[in-house]
């Protein structure tokens, strides 16, 4: 099954890959690209393929990979101002330190720095180095410049670091450079100035102090949901229930644990939403009383009484001053009359529907299947796909109504 989304007119996008710890990524990041329609290339620096085979690298971008400015064979074949000028778009992941400093200087030291001198194509760099390298004030200025001349730094993020520090300079993963680029080079911004307001994952209700009610969403969707809408350039406020997922680049996350303290971070963050998706997987009860100490198992039965949780989603849809809102159904039968039923009864604009008996899909799984329907009684089949590409398409079919609006 084909992941491209309707975005792609197959531009061609050179990837250099330079000498770092995450040059290993790379495989993914030309796999990611080529998802999105790019003709991927690669130009390796000498130091890259201390981390990654070339072999690697033609195989999974289908074309030979360029490494060496004096290689005849290869400069016969495609030279390096043929590459330049056959790129639309220039990429460097990782880009080292030294790789960046060399561009801010000009230099044309190897087949990468070259073409990058002798290329008219945008140039987007993802930085990635060691934490300290990152923050010394040499590298700093250098990416001010760079910033200034033009170019697009993807990044980076931060967190646990190959050489065991902790701090900026980790390379943004492949799939969220990937998105970045495409939003970039199809300038793409659909949801530009608005606000939106997304739950997901699961909650967790209390029994006692080890015990709980919950299920198992992964937040998978909602926290794609989130990144394809903050690459649509909107404003995005994720909150979300207990998950083990990273937190989106450039997303406000409200963590929450039960279905009432979703509910009131929903009622603090709503007003001035222009979206609302619901993509939680709110427990629909919650017990009546949480014990305070940890209930002994005395007796063969045992009651638990609970009551109905708050639907947010409902409620935020009855609100006088709502903003376009977006539901979901998982249906284990009859999946298109259940799923218009919740459309009608929690006056929703949208709700994305799927069917939860297809093996694979679905709850706690990479991929999915949706049917969108919409107020209006028009309908759309998402086929199955990963969930960053269906929340890319969700987000394309939201921003398409809020402009029919
Ligand atoms: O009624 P049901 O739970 O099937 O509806 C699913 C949709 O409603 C999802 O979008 C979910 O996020 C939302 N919901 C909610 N609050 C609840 C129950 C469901 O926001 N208490």
């Amino acid at each position: 099954m084909s992941e491209k989304t309707s975005f792609n007119q197959n531009k061609n996008l050179l990837l250099g890959v330079t000498g770092g710890i995450a040059a290993y990524k790379c495989a993914d990041l030309v796999r990611r690209l080529k998802e999105r329609g790019f003709n991927v290339r690669v130009v390796m620096t000498p130091g890259a393929s201390e981390f990654i085979t070339p072999m690697t690298l033609q195989a999974v971008s289908g074309h030979p990979v360029h490494q060496d400015i004096f290689d005849q064979a290869m400069e016969a074949a495609m030279g390096h101002i043929e590459l330049a000028k056959w790129a639309d778009l220039l990429l460097i992941a990782p880009a080292t330190a030294n790789t960046i400093a060399k561009i801010v200087h000009g230099k044309a030291d190897n087949l990468l720095t070259t073409i990058v001198l002798a290329s008219k194509a945008p140039l987007m760099i993802a930085p990635a180095m060691n934490q300290q390298m990152w923050a010394n004030s040499v590298t700093q200025s250098n990416i001010e410049k760079l910033s200034h001349s033009g170019v697009t730094v993807l990044g980076p993020g931060a967190g646990e670091q190959a050489c065991g520090d902790i701090g900026a300079g980790r390379m943004l993963e492949p799939l969220d450079i990937a998105q970045q680029v495409q939003s970039i080079a199809y300038g793409d911004k659909p949801l530009t100035g608005k606000k939106v307001l997304i739950t997901a994952g699961p909650t967790v209700e209390a029994i006692d102090p080890v015990r709980f009610i919950s299920n198992h969403s992964s937040g998978k969707m909602g926290y794609a949901i989130a990144k394809a809408a903050k690459i649509a350039g909107a404003e995005v406020h994720l909150i979300s229930g207990p998950v083990s997922i990273g937190e989106p680049f450039g997303v406000q996350v409200t963590r929450v644990t039960s279905a009432a303290q979703m509910f009131d971070a929903v009622k603090n963050s709503v007003e001035g939403v222009d979206i609302f998706v619901g993509c939680a997987a709110v427990a629909d009860y919650s017990p009546v009383e949480v014990s305070c100490q940890k209930i002994k198992k005395n007796d063969e039965e045992m009651c638990l009484l609970l009551k109905r949780n708050p639907d947010i989603l409902a409620w935020v849809a009855n609100r006088a001053e709502r903003p376009y809102v977006v539901g979901f159904a998982a249906e284990s039968q009859s999946l298109k009359f259940y799923a218009n039923k919740k459309l009608e009864k929690k006056k929703l604009d949208m709700i994305c529907a799927n069917d939860i008996c297809c093996e694979g899909l679905g709850f706690n799984s990479e991929d999915n299947q949706l049917l969108l329907l919409d107020k209006s009684g028009e309908e759309k089949l998402l086929n199955v796909a990963s969930k960053e590409v269906l929340a890319q398409q969700i987000i394309e079919q939201i921003a398409m109504k809020l402009n029919e609006a």
